[in-house]
C-alpha cells in the first residue's frame, strides 16, 4: 500500500469525504494529478487559491523569508508579521484598525466571538440560518447545518439562529443580552445566497439599537472575490469585526479578526494567544498575496471575469431544464440544479475540470481570480456537458 491514496486512507481519519484523485502540483489555475493529468480548477481549496497556486511572488516571499526566520512568538516583535499587519489594515474598512492574526477561518470566528463577548460582557450571539462559520465549538455554535452540530453536542450556549436576509426576524432575537450579531455577507456553503439589497444596512441598524456588535464573516466573500476588496463593500456598511482567512497567505495557513481599536482594545495581554499566529512564514506569504492582489487590482479583475461567468451560466441555465438558478457577485457564483451532482462533479473531473459544490445540489465556483478566459470557457464547456448528461438521463 504505497500509493497517495493508500497511505492517506491507512493512516488518516477519515475526515474528509474524498475524490479518487491525488492532486501533486499547481500553477495559477492549473492543477496536476499524480498521473500527470492536468485540471482546471475552480474549486481552489474552496476559495484559497485566490492569487492562483503557486503563484510567483508567494513563491518567492516564502523563499526569503525560510531562509531569515520561519517561527517567532508573539511576545516579541517581527518585521514580517509588523510589514503584514500594515498591509491588512491598509485593504480593510475604514474604521477597522487593530487585527488580531489566527492561523484558520474557524481560529478567526473563535477570536471574534471570544473579542465581542470580553467587550460587550455580554453572552449570546445571534447568526444565520445557513451560515456557516467553521467547525471548532465557537464557530460551530454559530453554525446552521444541523449535520455538522447534531453529533457533538453539548455545543456553547447561548447561540440563536435568524433567518437570513429576513431583518424582522434578527430584531426578534437581538436584545440587551446580545454581544454580536454574525453574518456572512454573501452566504457561501448555503449555495452561495446575496442577501436583499438593504439587509445588511438593517442589520448593522438592528445592532447599533441594541448595543451589539456586528461580526461579519468575510473568510469565503473576502479579499477581491465578489468584486470589491470586501463584499460588504457592496452593501455600504462596515462591521466592528470583520474574519478573514482562505485566500490571506496565497496557500498558506493564516487568518485574522480585524475589529475596531475600541473593541481590539478590551483584550488584555495574555488573554487570547496561539502558538503560530503572526509567524513570519506565513506574514510574507500574506504580505506577497495583498501586495499582488492590490498592484494587479484583482477585484476589479473578479467583478469583469465574474460577470462574463455568470452571463455564461446564465447561457446554461436558460437552455437546461435541469438548472434551477445561478447566483452570486464576481467569482463567487453558485448554479442550483434540481438533482445530486456528485455524478456531474466526477464526470467533469474526468474530463479535466474541478469544480465545487454546496450542499447536494449547487455547483460552487470559487476560481483564482487570475484565471484565464480560456480556462473559463473550458470550465463552462464541461459544466454544460456534464449537465447535459444528467438531463439525459433523467427528462
Ligand atoms: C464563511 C466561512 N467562515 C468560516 C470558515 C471556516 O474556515 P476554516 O475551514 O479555515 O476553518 C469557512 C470555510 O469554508 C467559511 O466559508
Amino acid at each position: 500500500m504505497t500509493s497517495t491514496e493508500g497511505l492517506e486512507d491507512a493512516y488518516g481519519a477519515p475526515a474528509f469525504k474524498k475524490f479518487p484523485i491525488a492532486l501533486v502540483r499547481g500553477k495559477g489555475s492549473l492543477v496536476w494529478d499524480s498521473g500527470g493529468k492536468e485540471y482546471v480548477d475552480f474549486m481552489s481549496g474552496i476559495g484559497v487559491a485566490i492569487v492562483g497556486h503557486c503563484n510567483d511572488a508567494v513563491i518567492e516571499a516564502v523563499r526569503v523569508q525560510s531562509e531569515r526566520l520561519i517561527t517567532c512568538h508573539g511576545s516579541f516583535y517581527n518585521d514580517a508579521r509588523a510589514g503584514f499587519m500594515e498591509r491588512l489594515m491598509k485593504v480593510s474598512p475604514k474604521g477597522l484598525g487593530k487585527a488580531l492574526l489566527t492561523n484558520t477561518g474557524t481560529e478567526s470566528v473563535e477570536a471574534a466571538i471570544k473579542l465581542a463577548r470580553r467587550h460587550t460582557s455580554r453572552k449570546k450571539i445571534v447568526s444565520m440560518k445557513g451560515g456557516f462559520h467553521g467547525k471548532t465549538y465557537g464557530s460551530l455554535s454559530a453554525t446552521w447545518n444541523k449535520k455538522y452540530r447534531d453529533p457533538f453536542g453539548p455545543l456553547l450556549e447561548g447561540f440563536d439562529f435568524a433567518e437570513y436576509g429576513d431583518p424582522e426576524s434578527l430584531a426578534q432575537l437581538v436584545d440587551g443580552d446580545t454581544a454580536a450579531v454574525i453574518a456572512e455577507p454573501i452566504q457561501g456553503e448555503a449555495g452561495i445566497i446575496v442577501p436583499p439589497a438593504d439587509y445588511l444596512r438593517q442589520v448593522r441598524e438592528i445592532c447599533d439599537q441594541k448595543g451589539a456588535l456586528l461580526i461579519l464573516d468575510e473568510i469565503q466573500s473576502g479579499l477581491g472575490r465578489t468584486g470589491r476588496m470586501w463584499a460588504s463593500g457592496h452593501f455600504g456598511v462596515t462591521p466592528d469585526i470583520m474574519t478573514v482567512s482562505k485566500g490571506l497567505g496565497g496557500g498558506l495557513p493564516i487568518g485574522a479578526a480585524v475589529a475596531t481599536d475600541e473593541v481590539a482594545g478590551s483584550l488584555k495581554g495574555g488573554e487570547h494567544t496561539s502558538t503560530f499566529a503572526g509567524n513570519p512564514l506565513s506574514c510574507a506569504a500574506g504580505s506577497a498575496t495583498l501586495d499582488f492582489i492590490t498592484q494587479n487590482d484583482l477585484p476589479s479583475k473578479a467583478r469583469a471575469k465574474g460577470d462574463a461567468m455568470k452571463a455564461a451560466l446564465n447561457k446554461i441555465a436558460s437552455a437546461h431544464r435541469l438548472v434551477k438558478e445561478v447566483r452570486g457577485l464576481g467569482m463567487m457564483l453558485g448554479m442550483q440544479t434540481r438533482v445530486d451532482i456528485l455524478s456531474q462533479l466526477q464526470s467533469a473531473q474526468a474530463k479535466g475540470v474541478i469544480f465545487a459544490y454546496s450542499g447536494r445540489d449547487t455547483f460552487r465556483f470559487l476560481p483564482a481570480l487570475v484565471m484565464e478566459e480560456t480556462q473559463i470557457s473550458r470550465g463552462m464547456e464541461v459544466l454544460e456537458s456534464v449537465i447535459g448528461e444528467a438531463e439525459a438521463g433523467r427528462f
